[in-house]
């Protein structure tokens, strides 16, 4: 932003170079929302303990639900001269109400006020988040329920081991996802603790009420020690982790379609669904969705560590350092949430290829462990059998060892029925698997909806109507 425009000239906070340094309007505009909220149950509270009369408390929960409107609608009147977005809406609440303005940060200080915030802001962001991985978990599980048929050879070192299926290797990837949305879950359980009542560091010596403000706030209960709750950062941590995690998830299945994509595997159509042309190679169609995908786990990693580096070897209890713990958690966020999002549309546009499928399938090396499974099955031990079907593909006539039914090489479906130990690729385990899945899908659904209930908890809290 220019500061050197026509008119009076900019106040010398804005000017000099280390108030632009420490001002961080920037990275914490987006907890404008939960700041108020926050300082609405704060002045509840202080009313309720007899520091604020009647009439000055429901002054000031008006008057933030004002400025609550005012951000929303865009009219809020932010000022870059101001150093924080706590401060922003503090000097607007007087500036609206006259010096009761000034009561409100009565026993609370930015050090509790900014851990609150965020700890309101993991909420949203935890819960859209995970909203997103269960759209992609519903198209992988789509996508499953439609090729549990569909042999695909399975890779161990990026060689053809065993015959898998298409429907299972959509479900290995939904299980990982589904670990990732049981993290994030866990974490909105575990971040779930109010810091507010904790001052700068060492509480107050008013009456006030920290287990008032995290009741009304949706918490489970506020902080146990207020030097750890000013400078607890755990829960941006692990969000940054379980984020990282995802990302690293996503790029995994991004390889293997680029992968499949290639002219050399030929699994995948090379449709327009995968991405992008050359601007100079005319036949060219890339996997740019999938690739990108790949990239941006570089990010992701990045942002958790430049979050632990900053936590590392703070001492207690607030440090300016931590202001830096915004940045990297927004990065991440805005990252998951644009690669979720475009993995779950590539998840619905992809195309197998039926035929490179079926060519790649009838390959006999896939069909080597259950060709010694089968001798194992007619009473052979398994180090011979492993030997003699090692000499006989060394030889080139592994045809002529006996199958126990059938020919798998050129019958993957019949090979592929045959697999069916519990959790493999046999077309009864997965049906079991998919159904496994659908349940713990709807729980995960149901545990959202209640994490839902809470940020709407917040929302309220900023719209109600003065009785
Ligand atoms: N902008 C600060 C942060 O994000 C808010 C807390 C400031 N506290 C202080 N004592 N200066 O951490």
């Amino acid at each position: 932003m220019s500061v050197s425009g026509a008119g009076s000239p900019p106040p010398s906070y804005v000017r000099t170079p280390g108030a632009r340094f420490l001002n961080s309007l920037s990275v914490d505009r987006p907890l404008a929302r939960y700041d108020v909220a926050g300082s609405i149950a704060h002045a509840e509270m202080l009313g309720r303990v007899g520091i604020l009369s009647p009439s000055e408390t429901s002054e000031l929960v008006a008057g933030l639900r004002t400025v609550a409107r005012e951000i929303r609608d865009g009219s809020f009147p932010w000022r870059e001269d101001l150093e924080d977005v706590h401060t922003n809406i503090e000097v607007r609440v007087t500036e609206l109400l006259g010096p009761v303005g000034g009561k409100l940060h009565t026993a609370r200080s930015r050090n509790d006020q900014v851990a609150l915030d965020e700890r309101l802001y993991l909420r949203s962001a935890i819960l859209d988040v995970a909203t997103a991985l269960l759209e992609l978990e519903r198209r992988l599980l789509q996508r499953a329920d439609l090729a549990v048929d569909v042999p695909l050879p399975g890779y161990t070192h990026l060689q053809r081991a065993q015959l898998v299926s298409v429907a299972h290797w959509f479900l290995a990837h939904f299980w990982r996802f589904d670990r990732d949305l049981d993290r994030l879950i866990d974490l909105a359980r575990r971040a779930n603790t109010s810091p507010l009542g904790a001052g700068a560091l060492a509480g107050s010596t008013l009456p006030i009420d920290p287990a008032y403000v995290a009741s009304r706030l949706g918490f489970d209960g506020a902080f146990e020690n207020s030097l750890d709750a000013v400078s607890d950062r755990d829960p941006l941590a692990e969000f940054l982790f379980d984020l990282a995690l995802v990302a690293v998830h996503a790029s995994s299945f991004g390889e293997e379609v680029v992968v499949f994509a290639s002219q050399e595997f030929g699994f995948l159509e090379r449709s327009p669904a995968l991405g992008a042309g050359s601007s100079l190679m005319p036949q060219k169609r890339n996997p740019d969705i999938a690739e990108l995908v790949r990239g941006k786990a570089g990010r992701a990693i990045g942002d958790l560590v430049a979050l632990l580096t900053v936590l590392k070897g703070l001492p207690l209890a607030y440090n300016r350092d931590l202001q830096e713990d915004k940045a990297p958690v927004a990065d991440a966020l805005a990252t998951v949430e644009g690669v979720v999002g475009a993995l779950s549309e590539l998840v619905d546009g992809m195309r197998f290829a039926p035929a490179a499928l079926a060519a790649a399938s009838g390959d006999a090396e896939l069909y080597a462990t259950d060709r010694a499974e089968a001798l194992v099955a007619s009473g052979v031990p398994f180090r011979e059998a492993h030997a003699t079907v090692t000499a006989a593909y060394a030889a080139g006539t592994p045809a002529a060892l006996p199958t126990g039914s059938g020919s798998y090489d050129h019958d993957p479906p019949l090979a592929l029925g045959r697999r069916a130990s519990p959790g493999g690729p046999g077309p009864k385990a997965v049906a079991t698997q998919i159904a496994h899945a659908r349940e713990r899908r709807t729980a995960r659904s149901e545990t959202l909806s209640s994490l839902g209930r809470k940020v709407e908890l917040i929302e309220e809290l900023l719209n109600e109507v003065e009785k």
